[in-house]
């Protein structure tokens, strides 16, 4: 008898969910590399350092040891989250409980996936800064909520504006995300910003959840704060912190979330039914990684400070009206008006660009509907190739300029 179930098709979630725009990119990227082409990947937020060798070194040692090629602990090693929270106590003046307030992570884009999964329903919404992280709108969608996207916008140097946040929105909404420095913009924020936020979540009994990334990449005075600065944050809000960008371990999978005791065991409890912790192997290299300290941190800094304080005037005389980033890894560029006259996407720009240039760009149209009309550009090689590949694309543009 034939079963009622019997076709097997995904469901409409992941069906209507749109791809990463990076397939089509990749297929032109292998493409070019097989020609010989000397290309210049932007795209991707994947740190060009390599991993340090203390951390490396600890990663071995530690996965040498017989209880660490065991299923983890899952809650996290003690050792690493005590070492978090002493990082957090001084990076940040916030004391953290390591039993009840830190959550090891498989790189915290799982758990900002999870933390969705965890608290959403259908029928609620999360509101979310756009451009965004893809993570932050997908988690929700897939978990049956919706989006409100919070227009970030040039004028308020792509700081979401909190009155356009109506009061039926926020009665509907469950989850507020903040995420600065930003990806894909660049914007900061003060802690001023971070009172008025939790003060809305508070008031309106939302979860806050900040994502951190770039807590250690920031530039000028623009150092960043802890949303656990705020007074009250603890009582509504989740943090997630990464070793992804700091430390350049995006290959290890490695991060945290910080906060509320009860939300932290929410998401400790919906992970229980999905993975096994992080291996144990890899928190130790987190150890040796939050043991490099503040000059490795500072080096790491300065390091995307000295590619940003070229990118900027030379992406300035292309003709890019770019905002200075005050964090993160990123530049956010309006594509030429020409291609939106020509009703191009973003798309087309990062695909010309790519075909004639070798320099590789993100479509803004991936970071959600206030994306299109930009493209994204990570500064994640080392500064010559970065001006090797300015100076390819300033002739581009050149080029076009004399085409019109
Ligand atoms: C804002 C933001 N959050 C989270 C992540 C994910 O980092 P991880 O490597 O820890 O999953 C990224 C990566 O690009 C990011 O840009």
């Amino acid at each position: 008898m034939k079963s009622p179930f019997h076709k097997i098709l995904p469901s409409l979630r992941l069906v209507e969910m749109p791809d990463y725009a990076f397939g089509q990119l990749d297929e032109m990227k292998n493409r070019l590399v097989e020609q010989g082409r000397d290309l210049c990947d932007l795209s991707l937020g994947s740190p060009d350092r390599q991993t340090e060798d203390s951390v490396l070194k600890a990663l071995y040692e530690g996965m040498k040891k017989p209880r660490n090629q065991k299923y983890p602990i899952f809650r996290g090693l003690p050792s690493f989250k005590k070492e978090i929270a002493e990082w957090f106590s001084e990076r940040f003046g916030v004391e953290l409980n390591p039993d009840n307030q830190i959550l090891p992570l498989l790189g915290s884009k799982e758990g900002i996936a999870h933390i969705a999964f965890a608290y959403m329903q259908e029928g609620f919404m999360s509101i979310i800064p756009s451009p965004y992280y893809p993570v932050h709108m997908r988690g929700t969608v897939l978990a049956g909520g919706q989006v409100f996207e919070l227009k970030l916008k040039p004028e308020n140097n792509f700081v979401g504006d909190l009155d356009e946040l109506s009061e039926d929105t926020l009665l509907r909404a469950k989850i507020m995300f903040i995420s600065y420095p930003n990806n894909p913009t660049g914007a900061v924020v003060g802690k001023d910003y971070l009172e008025k936020v939790v003060k809305i979540c508070k008031e309106y009994n939302i979860l806050l959840i900040s994502d951190l990334a770039y807590s250690e990449i920031w530039f000028d005075n623009h150092k960043p704060c802890s949303i656990f600065e705020v007074r009250g944050a603890m009582d509504i809000a989740i943090e997630f912190h990464t070793f992804s960008k700091t430390y350049n371990m995006a290959g290890m999978r490695l991060g945290f979330a910080v906060g509320n005791a009860n939300i932290i065991e929410t998401l400790y409890k919906l992970k229980t039914n999905i993975d096994y912790g992080v291996c144990m192997g890899i928190q130790e290299a987190g150890i040796a990684a939050l043991q490099l300290g503040d000059s490795y941190r500072e080096e790491v800094r300065l390091t995307y400070q000295e590619r940003r304080d070229y990118l900027y005037p030379a992406l300035k005389n292309m003709g890019f009206d770019v905002m200075k980033p005050g964090g993160a890894m990123y530049f956010w560029m309006p594509i030429p008006q020409r291609y939106i006259d020509a009703n191009k996407s973003s798309f087309d720009f990062a695909i010309d660009v790519l075909e004639n240039t070798g320099v590789v760009l993100v479509p803004g149209q991936t970071f959600g509907n206030f994306g299109e009309d930009y493209v994204r550009l990570a500064m994640v090689q080392p500064l010559e190739d970065i001006k090797r590949g300015m100076e390819r694309l300033s002739l581009f543009m050149e080029s076009q300029v004399s085409k019109v």
